[in-house]
């Protein structure tokens, strides 16, 4: 079997701070086999950057590119997150499209795929991941790589409605149809491809998920990314006795913790949230001193400016709340800007009565899974998880709110707050459940293998023709 080369934007570094959901993911999944990971370095450089860092770790080799900062600004706070990143979380207003932007996101994909493809082995398999990286195999079909190549996006594939508000709508989709497979998090997501194929682009759908446009074909399907629940809850039974846990649980004396732990993005909802957080305290004054919220938001793309202006907004909205409800010997709500190493996160999990997860839009949201298996089954927390995050078509037995209203989220909490041990025990027992059927290395598992599948198809023989490319 050739070696599997994943490819991401975001190289993980280890399994020590909270990256984001697919850094986090795929270390765990890589574990087993003879792997490649190659990505951005993270690190910014003022001249041409030098040669592929190479850094052997067991059975995984990263290779780590340095980026220059008119790439990092064009590719990745411009076309990526200004452009991508809004859009396909519905949030148009917030996207800013320009066509220098979209030619660098091209151009450093293309220079991703020339410094891959001098380093592919015949026989490897190439996963690439995220919707930083939707031209690369593209790219590596230009250069004449015909490895087998698939792709997953990790965040939600938008309705054609909202996708089309992108000027290179078509471009990009056409571009997908460079991988063998393509794969998304949910059936909503695949659907909303499917319907963009068939309704903007002419094509059809043919049998076992395949589509069929632009003169070629791709195989879609669905597939939720998951964790590891067992290592999970194991991390989370031994941090429960650490000094950090201890310390958390002796600052909370008879009082319950509600717990979020989020990047500082605006698609996770926080403003929402802390409006419903304010809301409850207003409504149920016996509260005030009976509940600590603890958010930890770790600071996200800085660069980006409505990032920035999410953070000022949170800090005035918190210092308002504790403002209003505080008292000199107890802050209802805690806000913390830093990184935590995971096991200390789920220790933290595991200390919480109530889990806000609760995202405008998310492709998936692996906290919620994190929060769960973290649980201690005898006296498990309760989820409050967004209708919105791609966790809700599997975790149905968590308390589903719309994360615009502001008034469901309060009461859902309430509800959870309050809530008998029986039914806390009722709903965990099969959250938990569907987390170890499908975890994630079903979730590698099932890709990979439909990936092997497709390959068979003649359509590998294809060339692959170059869309117009802007200067
Ligand atoms: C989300 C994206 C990932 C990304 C992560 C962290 O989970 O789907 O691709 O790596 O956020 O964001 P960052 O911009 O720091 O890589």
């Amino acid at each position: 079997m050739g070696r599997l080369v994943i490819v991401s934007n975001r190289v993980g570094s280890s399994l020590s701070a909270n990256d984001g959901g697919l850094a986090t993911a795929l270390l765990t999944a890589l574990e087993r086999r003879e792997s490649v990971w190659f990505g951005w370095s993270g690190e910014i450089v003022d001249e041409p950057p030098g040669p592929t860092r190479i850094r052997r770790d067991g059975n995984l080799t990263r290779m780590l590119v340095d980026l220059e900062r008119s790439d990092y600004d064009g590719y990745y706070l411009g076309f990526a997150n200004r452009t991508l990143w809004p859009i396909f979380h519905y949030r148009v207003n917030l996207a800013e499209y320009g066509r220098e932007h979209w030619a660098t996101y091209q151009r450093v994909n293309e220079m991703f795929a020339e410094r891959l493809a001098s380093v592919l082995k015949p026989d490897d398999v190439v996963w690439v991941h995220d919707y930083h990286m939707i031209p690369l195999g593209a790219a590596l079909r230009r250069l004449g790589v015909d490895n087998l190549l698939g792709f997953f996006l990790h965040i939600p594939f938008p309705a054609p409605e909202v996708l089309t508000t992108l000027p290179v709508h078509e471009a990009l989709v056409r571009s997908l149809f460079a991988y063998e497979l393509v794969g998304f998090q949910t059936g909503k997501d695949l659907q909303a491809f499917q319907d963009y194929v068939q309704r903007e682009a002419g094509g059809r759908a043919g049998d076992d998920g395949t589509m069929n446009a632009f003169g070629t074909s791709v195989r879609a399907g669905s597939y939720p990314i998951g964790i590891d629940p067992a290592v999970v809850a194991a991390h989370a039974a031994r941090a429960a006795s650490t000094r950090q846990a201890a310390r958390l649980r002796d600052s909370l004396p008879g009082r319950r913790l509600i717990i979020g732990v989020d990047r500082l993005d605006y698609t996770k909802g926080l403003v929402h949230r802390f409006a419903a957080l304010e809301r409850l305290l207003e409504t149920h004054p016996q509260y005030r001193r009976a509940i600590v919220a603890l958010q930890i938001a770790s600071p996200s793309r800085e660069d980006v400016p409505e990032y920035q202006q999410l953070r000022a907004e949170l800090d005035a909205r918190i210092g308002r709340i504790n403002g209003r409800f505080g008292d000199p010997d107890h802050l209802p709500v805690r806000y913390v800007n830093r990184r935590f190493r995971q096991e200390t996160l789920f220790g933290f999990y595991r200390a919480s009565r109530v889990a806000m997860v609760t995202p405008l839009r998310d492709g998936m949201n692996l906290v919620a899974k994190e929060f769960v298996a973290a649980q201690d089954p005898e006296d498990p927390g309760v989820l409050v998880l967004s209708r919105f995050a791609g966790a809700a078509r599997e975790l149905n037995d968590a308390l589903i709110v719309n994360p615009f209203d502001v008034d469901e989220i309060a009461e859902a909490v309430d509800r959870a707050l309050d809530m008998p041990i029986e039914e806390r025990r009722a709903r965990y027992a099969p959250l938990m459940s569907r987390l170890e059927q499908y975890d994630v290395h079903a979730w590698r598992e099932d890709f990979l293998n439909a990936l092997q599948r497709s390959g068979r198809a003649p359509r590998r023989a294809l060339r692959w023709e170059p869309y117009e490319r802007v200067a």
